[in-house]
């Protein structure tokens, strides 16, 4: 048994970014990999969205991120990210994050879809997460309240007698105890077949807090990044929308375009599922746009392509939607607080409001930091916890290779794109039969909560599209608790 005072389940950018500001509180950061590794946080191409340029404001910011979020963003939580961005970039900047710069020296901001104006700082064209990961990684290694334990992986949470999180059980049956637990675990593209994250993410926090009983927001919003390079890799390298904000383009297998290139995503991503599906093929055209440029301006894009012999200066870029953001998860306050006592989540594993239906493009490292600096103030300065010791408890079994393959098509079939109700009963069923053959996996209850609020959502709205029911209603929020529908908010 370890006993500390705040555990972080996950070493993204959300949960070193958290391990950081706690100081001089001690902290232990539980990761599942080498940090850096399986981390959705440090593929990350486009940047972090935060109103910092002349003429830019967190007003003018917050209304793309409402607009974007199809009815369903908290203008309250917009607002409150866009308050706090820029202060937030200037903490990755003390932290040593080469953010890029125009020639007189002010952050350079560029454009992408469904901003009114350039607002991501990007690091070398296309290696914000990696250079944001590197530079917390190096500070959490070096800071002596924090000690990082890796190869862990997460299976449940540990709860007191009154019902207070006090912990979790990792793989091996190992136990690490907490005065308070933060879930950053990240999101769910792992469940889908053609997915943007690492396959590891299989929305196991999510499941963990869904388990317990707590709070869930939103399940069935997963944004499908409209570009990801079609090369056959799992998961699928991605080709930034920053690419876009250049002047590529989108056009179909005879060149012609059939989709507004800098739309939001969700629209994006359908126009070019339904040219696939109808043998149009779809591409991104960077030829003329980025030319010789491309190796320097962005290089992992021109990495993958290449390493898939397509050179992406002579050939345009052929593009499917993957799985690439869960906007819902579990719920929080605006301190990153859950519904049940001890526990928090941050990042892509929690559902803050900020998102909506459809996240605005970089706007995802955004939340993740402000609500990381708001989790870090509450346990900071709120008098300290005692939970009492844990309740004994099983870890869910984990699932096999076959299964979870099975799963990952079951997923990009039903619950993908393009949704309809006989499809995603017919993906519920057989969840459920592998829940009885296999135990009720983690993978499984997350997949359970996406599928069934997506049936239980007959309309369409941002990311989800519902081809039985087009059009939306009044807006509405899903939460669920404990397996039930709690309530319908707007
Ligand atoms: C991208 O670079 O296109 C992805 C950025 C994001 O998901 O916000």
């Amino acid at each position: 048994m370890n006993k500390h005072s705040v555990l972080i389940v996950g070493a993204g950018l959300a949960g070193l970014f958290l391990a950081l500001k706690l100081a001089p509180r001690r902290c232990v950061v539980l990761s599942q990999a080498p940090v850096g590794q399986a981390s959705a946080s440090s593929w990350a191409q486009g940047g972090l969205a935060a109103a910092l340029a002349p003429g830019d404001n967190a007003a003018l910011h917050a209304d793309d991120t409402v607009k974007a979020g199809a009815g369903l963003v908290d203008p309250a939580v917009a607002r409150l990210i866009a308050d706090e961005g820029p202060a937030r970039v200037l903490d990755l900047i003390a932290l040593g994050v080469p953010f890029d710069r125009t020639p007189d020296g002010a952050l350079a901001q560029s454009l992408e879809a469904a901003h009114s104006r350039p607002r991501v700082v990007r690091v070398s064209g296309d290696l914000a997460g990696r250079a944001i990961m590197d530079a917390l990684t190096s500070a959490a290694r070096a800071a002596p309240h924090i000690e990082i334990i890796e190869n862990k992986r997460a299976r449940a949470l540990l709860r007191d007698v009154n019902g207070r999180v006090c912990g979790v059980l990792c793989d091996g049956g190992e136990t690490f105890e907490a005065d308070e637990v933060v879930l950053a675990t990240g999101g769910v593209g792992g469940l889908y077949a053609v997915t943007t994250n690492p396959v590891e993410a299989m929305g196991q926090g999510f499941a963990m807090a869904a388990r317990i009983g707590a709070l869930i927001a939103d399940p069935e919003f997963v944004q499908f990044h409209p570009t990801a390079i079609d090369i056959g890799r799992d998961p699928a390298p991605l080709a930034t929308e920053a690419l876009r904000g250049e002047g590529a383009h989108i056009v179909n297998g005879a060149g012609d375009a059939f989709v507004s290139d800098l739309a939001a995503r969700d629209v994006v991503a359908r126009a070019i599922h339904i040219e696939r599906q109808a043998g149009r093929g779809a591409f991104l055209d960077a030829r003329e746009a980025m030319g010789a440029h491309f190796p320097d301006a962005f290089p992992t894009v021109f990495a993958a392509c290449m390493s898939a012999g397509l050179d992406p200066r002579t050939a345009p870029i052929p593009i499917a939607p993957a799985a690439h953001y869960h906007m819902g998860g579990i719920a929080t306050d605006v301190w990153g607080r859950t519904s049940i006592e001890g526990l928090w989540a941050v990042g892509e594993c929690a559902s803050t409001g900020a998102h909506g239906a459809n996240r605005l493009a970089s706007n995802s490292l955004l939340e993740a930091v402000v609500f990381a600096g708001r989790i870090a103030a509450r346990l900071r300065d709120d008098a300290p916890q005692s939970p009492r010791a844990p309740e004994p408890t099983t870890a869910p079994p984990s699932l096999a290779d076959q299964p979870r393959a099975e799963l990952r098509k079951l997923m990009e079939a039903h619950a993908g794109v393009v949704r309809d109700g006989a499809g995603l009963g017919q993906a519920l069923a057989r969840v459920h039969a592998l829940s009885e053959i296999h135990g009720q996996a983690n993978a499984l209850v997350a997949s359970q909560l996406i599928l069934s609020a997506a049936f239980a959502r007959t309309e369409s709205r941002g990311a989800h599209f519902r081809s039985d029911y087009p059009d939306d209603h009044a807006p509405h929020r899903t939460f669920i608790a404990a397996g039930r529908d709690v309530a319908a908010a707007s």
